[in-house]
């Protein structure tokens, strides 16, 4: 049976599909949602700072300032109110689909966890953030959010004296209490940015920034939005009446007609209920881990590569303790290692060429080593024997083809394949031509997966493909889960390409591929 999260994996990736059509892979909207929450919040933090150039923080000003930036001066400072509430529901929406779609391509569980944990605590900052924010415009839903707040705080019995009395009658309530409300919607809003750069330490080079043109279209639809329906208060607060039938803003606070109706108790048991259980997702169930990825000294020169590749902060360079000439070596953390291989891949040792002893490389997978992969790939290619135009594909375990099929190698990301591991194909002999089948361009599952094989291919990163592979031997082809069609139409069509190729001669006598050293540079 097709799993709820598989459904939903698929539903993203077809419509992303869609989105790739319009936007391109590099400006998908939904392969970018982390980075646009981070200019949402930028946006949200800079029209927020100028409004506070106009607004007047005495509790009988705080109205008639925001009234007047509204009306008077609608074309800047009431552009900047509707920019900053647009931006901050717009925030909600994007964090809560950023959340499921991380969920639903397992991007959250084991060494991953730190993110999602992370993220859990962003949630209840955004939602702080956002309630402190109407509570200052102070008219009648700013009233009713206050009310609504104080009542349900003062259930803790964490106050000295219960806080909704502030909002008893127009004469208690103080401008202090306001004051401090001032305050904390400055200074929630900075606890947040500290959460929110905390929750992308551990992945390398978070992408905090969308493209230049994907930020321009969501500026300029939240200010189309903000001339459209600009955003506007709802008559000033009265504490001699209780505020009826104020319009709710759906994203920010949507819990609020729920809290108004259901016992306090209830309420809070369910806030830590919905947090305990989302924070605690990522092990639930526990999953077995795979072994982090090893260090083998004799075949490390702490060239760095491996570090530069990581996607996961994982490895760190430390002071040679061996003896041998070098003054560093790498070091592998294995909390944060998620044994995607990709280090591997771009170590100078990592190559299948070498035939005196055994086959061990500078970084390893020790429950899937070069070695075995070797292994895979010879068996790989005898399945192939005789067919016309013989693909080998070296395939990414989240992609289209993910499953196991013959001529195929499936690997936790194609940059876990050393360049090399091409040559030794084509040059072997053992197929035609070489098919590296990764996940969808837009979004690798191992973040710089697509970005890493690609520039190796293209001699832009080291370790490069050498020249004397045949670029007509090899196939990219990047293709998410929902695009196994189109993958087997590509894969045909390459094999029918190879098919009509002359035999390939190989460049140079093999000798020369032998490696041995610590340096590995002679496999270059
Ligand atoms: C508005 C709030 C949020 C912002 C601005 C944000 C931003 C980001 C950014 C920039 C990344 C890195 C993307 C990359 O370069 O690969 C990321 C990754 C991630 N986020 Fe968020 N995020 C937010 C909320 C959340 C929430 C609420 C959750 C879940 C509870 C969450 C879970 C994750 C996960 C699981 C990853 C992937 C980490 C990995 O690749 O191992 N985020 N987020
Ligand atoms: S396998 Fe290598 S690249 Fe992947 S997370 Fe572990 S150390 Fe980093
Ligand atoms: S030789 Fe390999 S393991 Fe050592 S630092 Fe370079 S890439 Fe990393």
């Amino acid at each position: 049976m097709i799993s709820l999260r598989t459904m939903i994996r698929n539903g993203f990736d077809r419509a992303e599909r869609l989105l790739d059509r319009a936007f391109g892979p590099d400006w998908n909207p939904l392969a970018q949602l982390g980075p646009i929450g981070w200019l949402l919040f930028w946006i949200v933090a800079i029209s927020g700072i100028y409004l506070f150039i106009f607004f007047d923080t005495g509790v009988t000003q705080a109205f008639a300032s925001i009234e007047w930036m509204t009306n008077d001066l609608w074309w800047h400072a009431g552009l900047a109110r509707s920019l900053h509430r647009y931006a901050s529901d717009l925030m909600v929406l994007v964090m809560f689909v950023h959340l499921l779609r991380e969920w639903s391509m397992d991007r959250y569980r084991g060494k991953r966890w730190f993110s999602w944990v992370t993220g859990v605590a962003v949630i209840w900052f955004v939602y702080l953030s956002g309630i402190t924010g109407y509570w200052l415009v102070w008219d009648r839903l700013a009233q009713y959010v206050a009310m609504v707040t104080t009542e349900l705080l003062d259930t803790l019995g964490i106050f000295a004296e219960p806080i909704a009395r502030n909002f008893l009658s127009p004469q208690t309530l103080s401008s202090r209490f306001f004051t401090l409300m001032v305050f904390l919607h400055i200074a929630i809003p900075l606890l947040l940015l500290l959460l929110m750069w905390i929750h992308i330490q551990r992945i390398t080079e978070a992408r905090t920034k969308p493209p230049r043109g994907l930020a321009a279209i969501t500026l300029v639809a939240l200010v189309a939005g903000s001339l459209a329906l600009p955003a506007v208060s709802q008559g000033a607060a009265d504490l001699a009446s209780i505020p009826q039938a104020v319009g709710i803003d759906w994203f920010l606070l949507s819990l609020y007609p729920v809290i108004e109706s259901v016992p306090p108790g209830a309420i809070w048991a369910g806030v830590l209920a919905f947090t305990l259980v989302l924070a605690g997702t990522p092990w639930l169930p526990r999953r077995r881990e795979q072994a982090a990825a090893q260090v083998s000294l004799d075949f490390c020169n702490g060239c760095s590569r491996c570090i530069a590749d990581c996607p996961y902060a994982a490895i760190t360079l430390v002071p040679r303790s061996d003896g041998l000439p070098f003054t560093h070596e790498v070091a592998v953390n294995p909390a944060r290692c998620v044994s995607c291989g990709i280090c591997m891949g771009s170590c100078p040792s990592s190559t299948p060429f070498r035939r005196s002893g055994p086959l061990t490389t500078g970084i390893d997978l020790p429950e899937r080593p070069l070695a075995e992969v070797r292994v895979e790939v010879v068996d790989a290619s005898a399945a192939l024997a005789g067919e016309p135009g013989r693909v080998l594909t070296l395939a990414c375990a989240h992609g289209a083809a993910a499953k196991p099929a013959p001529g195929r190698v499936v690997l936790p990301c194609v940059a876990m394949a050393p360049p090399s591991l091409i040559d030794y194909i084509v040059s072997r002999n053992l197929a035609d031509g070489v098919a590296v089948a990764g996940c969808a361009e837009r979004d690798c599952f191992n973040r710089f997966g697509v970005a890493w094989t690609r520039a190796r291919l293209d001699r832009t990163r080291d370790p490069y493909l050498r020249e004397r592979v045949p670029r007509d031997r090899v196939l990219l082809v990047w293709a998410g889960p929902t695009e196994a069609a189109r993958l087997r139409n590509e894969l045909a069509a390459f094999a029918a390409r190879l098919a009509v190729l002359p035999p390939y001669a190989r460049a140079r006598a093999l000798d020369e591929d032998e490696i041995t050293d610590a340096t590995g540079e002679s496999a270059r």
